[in-house]
């Protein structure tokens, strides 16, 4: 049986920072209510003519790179992504395997918001599993500041952009291998957090009308309260079905939504600080690009060893959850 490994990670961030001192100049807030509300600091804002595609195909470029698998050889490309290039089509993920040079792999885009890296880890885990691909290149690709009302004091502080990749590659050795990967969804909540204009389902009679309007609304209080409880569960749940406990765990991953979530399942598990990986405070929420971007900070300060295993958590608009279990496995 194949297994599925996690091979190697990247990430890029653009070069524009956003500081919450140039946020007080847009909206009523402060340094103080921003850091002590969510621990974001700063945050990186794409130039205009950089598209998500583009964020996404640097960080793929440096996770193919670090994988040791040739381009050539990589036969699936998942992107996750709330903030694609276009509009229902193309999809971010067919332009950026074009970016990239690919030529025949298989390319498609799925919206499952923060939870996005980790549902791409599931659906790279169950391809490689049932033979049908061997090196699948996931992405996590946001420019978040392009669905995103500056005007909104309530989430315009908590956004920014950047994006994730990982190659997720067959292997025979189960030491190797992805452990568990748990996804779910509830849409009872879906008026917590979404885009309710630029769709089907949206109450405007024209794209005029629409023009405008496609950014993102969230009720943040009342998101909050089901992220903690969601994550919590779900964490608990993916350990205990795996005969696991927190002290197994190197690095907790979680999504870099806001301190207060991270530190409430943080104390919940009883991880120790040094467990914890925390970006928020730098780049603050990237939605689906957030997990494997704190991935990459962990590898890039030289802390991320072969071997050592990593709990993955998201809680996204949807609503959607999900969690991973995941030792990084370089190739030998
Ligand atoms: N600056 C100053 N005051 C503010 C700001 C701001 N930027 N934003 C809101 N306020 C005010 C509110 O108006 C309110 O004032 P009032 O008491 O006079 O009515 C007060 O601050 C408290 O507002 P709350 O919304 O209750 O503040 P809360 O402590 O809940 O923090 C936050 C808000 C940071 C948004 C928090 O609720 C949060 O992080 N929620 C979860 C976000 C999340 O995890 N989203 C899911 C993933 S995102 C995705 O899927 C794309």
């Amino acid at each position: 049986m194949a297994y599925a490994a996690f091979r190697s990670i990247g990430a890029y961030v653009p070069e524009k920072i956003l500081t919450n001192k140039e946020l007080t100049s847009m909206v009523d807030t402060s340094d103080e209510w921003i850091t002590k509300r969510t621990g974001i600091k700063e945050r990186h804002i794409a130039a205009k003519d950089e598209y998500t595609s583009d964020l996404g195909m640097k960080a793929a470029q440096k996770a193919i790179q670090r994988s040791g698998i040739a381009l050539e050889d990589i036969d699936m490309v998942v992107c996750a992504t709330i903030s694609p290039d276009y509009f229902c089509m193309p999809s971010t993920a067919t332009i950026i395997s074009t970016k990239l040079g690919l030529k025949n792999a298989t390319a498609f885009d799925i919206s499952a918001a923060c939870t996005g890296f980790v549902y791409s880890l599931s659906i790279a885990k169950a391809f490689i599993e049932s033979g049908m691909k061997k090196n699948v290149l996931i992405i996590g690709a946001e420019k978040l500041s392009a669905i995103t009302d500056y005007s909104d004091r309530g989430t315009c502080i908590l956004f920014g952009d950047g994006a994730g990749a990982a190659v997720i590659s067959a292997t025979e050795d189960k030491s190797e291998a992805i452990i568990d990967v748990h996804t779910g969804a509830d849409g009872e909540y879906a008026d917590l957090l979404m885009t309710p204009n630029g769709g089907s389902g949206s109450a405007h009679d024209s794209l005029e009308e629409e023009a405008g309007s496609c950014f993102m609304q969230m009720k943040g209080n009342e998101t909050f309260k089901v992220a903690v409880r969601t994550l919590t569960k779900d964490v608990k749940e993916i350990l205990a079905d795996n005969n696991l406990t927190g002290n197994d765990i190197k690095h907790f991953v979680p999504h870099q939504a806001n301190y207060r979530i991270i530190k409430a399942v943080g104390d919940a598990l009883k991880l120790r600080e040094e467990q914890v990986v925390l970006t928020v405070a730098k780049y603050g929420n990237t939605s689906g690009a957030s997990i494997p971007m704190a991935i990459n900070d962990v590898y890039e300060s030289g802390e991320l060893k072969a071997g050592e295993l990593m709990l993955l958590d998201a809680f996204g608009g949807g609503l959607t959850w999900g969690s991973a279990l995941v030792p990084f496995s370089p190739k030998k």
